[in-house]
């Protein structure tokens, strides 16, 4: 029972915004979880199908960042890159799985077009110009594609979409059993999606940590250089 509430509190955690760029990144967030359930309501294959061609931009494109930073800087990316990378790919199995449960409307796979050429122009801007942002936004994505995740799972658990036997190809990528349904599928990808959410959170904290010890380290040399003006002119 403890377990379980340990797992079920790790599953609903939620990062207060603390700043500026925290609140911009939730405000943000909010507003596209409204575009998306005005959208898709309760269309749950539909809005995974479209919404992951969506989630797996941000690791490509920060990958992508991170690589050429460490390029033009000539200096080491911490582990970064693969672990963006990786998201990428995980964000795009869960696609390549749901495209097995709900297949694109017209108007969906019109809709998918237009918003990965503006979601990557957008994510790229915003990676550029603030990357603790643009890492807390994906932190808040999650927390909400985790929420989606659970209605899923309970419209599953109560009947209200049948279920149905998982995919292959999910059953190969997760090493589920051969007997797996729908259900454990939506299980295993919430746990993924928890899991980016908590990368993606502590990425932001620690450009937030960075930040801060730079301008303490810039007050202080500061401080210094009027100290020793302080004595020249004595
Ligand atoms: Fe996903
Ligand atoms: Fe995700």
């Amino acid at each position: 029972m403890v377990v379980i509430y340990i797992y079920m509190s790790d599953l609903n955690k939620h990062f207060e915004p603390k700043n500026l760029s925290d609140k911009v990144a939730l405000l943000f967030t909010k507003f596209l979880r409204l575009l998306a359930d005005t959208f898709f309501k309760k269309r749950y294959g539909h809005r995974a199908v479209v919404l992951e061609t969506i989630a797996a931009v941000p690791g490509m494109v920060a990958g992508m960042l991170v690589h050429l930073k460490s390029l033009r800087k000539i200096e080491d990316d911490r582990g970064w890159i693969k672990i963006l990378l990786d998201e990428a790919e995980n964000e795009r199995m869960h696609l390549m799985t749901f495209i097995h449960i709900a297949k694109p409307t017209a108007i969906e796979r019109f809709i998918i077009m237009i918003a990965q050429f503006i979601f990557i122009i957008t994510y790229g801007i915003i990676y550029l110009a603030s990357q603790r942002t643009a890492h807390r936004i994906v932190g808040y994505f999650e927390e909400e594609a985790v929420i989606s995740y659970t209605e899923y799972l309970n419209e599953l658990e109560s009947g209200a979409i049948p279920d149905q036997p998982a995919p292959e190809i999910a059953i190969n990528y997760w090493n589920l059993p051969l007997h797996a349904t729908l259900k454990d599928v939506v299980r295993v990808i919430r746990d993924d999606e928890a899991g980016h959410r908590d990368v993606n959170h502590s990425f932001a904290d620690i450009i937030n940590l960075r930040k801060r010890k730079e301008l303490i380290n810039s007050k202080r040399n500061k401080d210094q250089k009027q100290d020793g003006e302080k004595i020249l002119d004595q």
